[in-house]
């Protein structure tokens, strides 16, 4: 039997970590993120196929073609979190379970960043972890698609 995968989806700017506002979002880079990903994946029985898009309809895209071969979505919307209603729809769409993560608390942010549009859609949030979030993620979604 082959393990189940999760998606996991970066959204704008993500690719940028590492350089990006390390005092918000810490200084590890994107790869090195999906690389922990893969070895906290492979402590718990899973597979990742990790996935950064700047665009809204690359997500969704993404997010459609999870049904069949994943099993689960982690997701950081990005900015996307605050704004798009598509990608929850597309999130409700295909019904599989998911998280969100987002590296900041957003919640201790600005006031644009405490509306949060996709975590609807989501099992729930994990916010203000930085690349443990994304750990902690992967261990929240486990008993969900185990249940399936
Ligand atoms: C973020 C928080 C968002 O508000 C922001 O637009 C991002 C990153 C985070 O991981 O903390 O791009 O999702």
């Amino acid at each position: 039997m082959m393990p189940p995968c999760i998606r996991v989806l970066h959204g704008p700017s993500l690719n940028l970590l590492g350089r990006r506002e390390p005092s918000v979002y810490g200084d590890r880079t994107l790869r090195e993120i999906d690389a922990l990903l893969a070895t906290e994946a492979e402590a718990l029985g899973l597979t990742v196929d990790c996935h950064q898009s700047n665009h809204e309809g690359a997500l969704i895209d993404l997010i459609h073609g999870a049904l069949g071969p994943c099993a689960g979505i982690l997701i950081n919307p990005g900015a996307y979190a605050h704004s798009s209603l598509a990608i929850a729809d597309a999130l409700r769409a295909v019904s599989l379970p998911a998280v969100e993560v987002h590296l900041s608390n957003v919640h201790a942010r600005e006031p644009a960043r405490h509306r949060l549009v996709v975590a609807g859609a989501c099992i729930g949030v994990i916010a203000g972890f930085g690349a443990l979030g994304y750990a902690l993620g992967l261990r929240a979604l486990l008993p969900h698609i185990q249940r399936r």
